[in-house]
């Protein structure tokens, strides 16, 4: 059951208007190691079936007719976790990356990574890389994967980059403003998430998404992330649906 507006009788039966879906859907794949804990299995195993909920629910976005999902897959915090947890984390990416390349015919999703990919094995590189050349050219739907992302990290970074576009001349301080800042970010030229959606019942934002998120909605739910099904999504939809977006306006 999720927080706030976002149970009530609807919960078992969201009604979900797929005429109005919002265009980016933002989802923090959180619980992986509450679900496998629960089981008595290894961590990693939970990072297995997160893997497994990640192929299920993009499939799912794109076949409902969303734009863009962005999923927070590593943040710049989890290396603070063991080697054999980040390395399982990273074989599972290798294998997902190397299914990608594979059906991208298929599929036709176009790919993006946002985050810091420096730190990854140069194989690990080099697939993210092909996976977002290849994809370039499909159409209709998005899929962000935020892989050593923090939204802290992105900012500074985008900061550093503007400053240095300013001492080479290419730009000026005084006509920075947010829509040209936005454009240094990991995600220009996507639009902000309209929903973000946090299983595992944690209420904070981890980093994610921080300069993005100023108007997004938020479901919280405490559905592990290895459990989130086509169902739970709906709900969130449905959830999003009824709040009124303001922007600082009325209405
Ligand atoms: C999310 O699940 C996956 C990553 C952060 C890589 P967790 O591994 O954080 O699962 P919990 O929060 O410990 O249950
Ligand atoms: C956020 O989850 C990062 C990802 C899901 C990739 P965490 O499990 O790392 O966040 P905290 O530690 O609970 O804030
Ligand atoms: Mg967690």
């Amino acid at each position: 059951m999720g927080y706030f507006d976002q149970g009530g009788s609807n919960a078992s039966a969201p009604q979900v208007d797929f005429s109005r879906l919002p265009r980016h859907v933002a989802i923090i794949m959180d619980g992986n190691g509450r679900w496998a804990k629960k089981r008595g299995l290894p961590r990693t195993a939970g990072h297995a079936a997160g893997a497994e909920t990640f192929r299920t629910i993009a499939t799912y976005c794109k076949e409902i007719g969303l734009e863009y999902l962005t999923v927070y897959a590593f943040s710049t915090e989890n290396w603070k976790r063991s080697a054999e947890e980040v390395g399982a984390i990273m074989g599972l990416l290798k294998k997902y990356l190397l299914e990608a390349i594979a059906k991208m015919e298929r599929d036709r999703v176009k790919m993006r990574f946002f985050g810091d990919l420096t730190p990854l094995s140069p194989e690990l590189q080099k697939l993210c890389r092909q996976t977002e050349e290849i994809s370039q050219r499909y159409e209709g739907c998005q899929v962000n994967i935020c892989l050593n992302y923090g939204g802290r990290d992105e900012i500074v970074r985008a900061a550093r980059a503007f400053a240095l576009d300013c001492l080479a001349g290419r730009a000026e301080p005084e006509k920075l403003d947010p829509e040209r800042f936005g454009a240094y970010l990991y995600s220009g030229g996507v639009p902000d998430p309209d929903l973000i959606i946090r299983p595992s019942g944690e209420l904070r934002v981890s980093n994610f998404l921080l300069w993005q998120s100023a108007y997004s909605e938020y479901y919280f739910t405490d559905v592990l992330w290895p459990d989130f099904s086509k169902e739970e999504l709906h709900r969130a939809l449905a959830a999003y649906q009824r709040r009124s977006r303001r922007f600082g306006g009325v209405n």
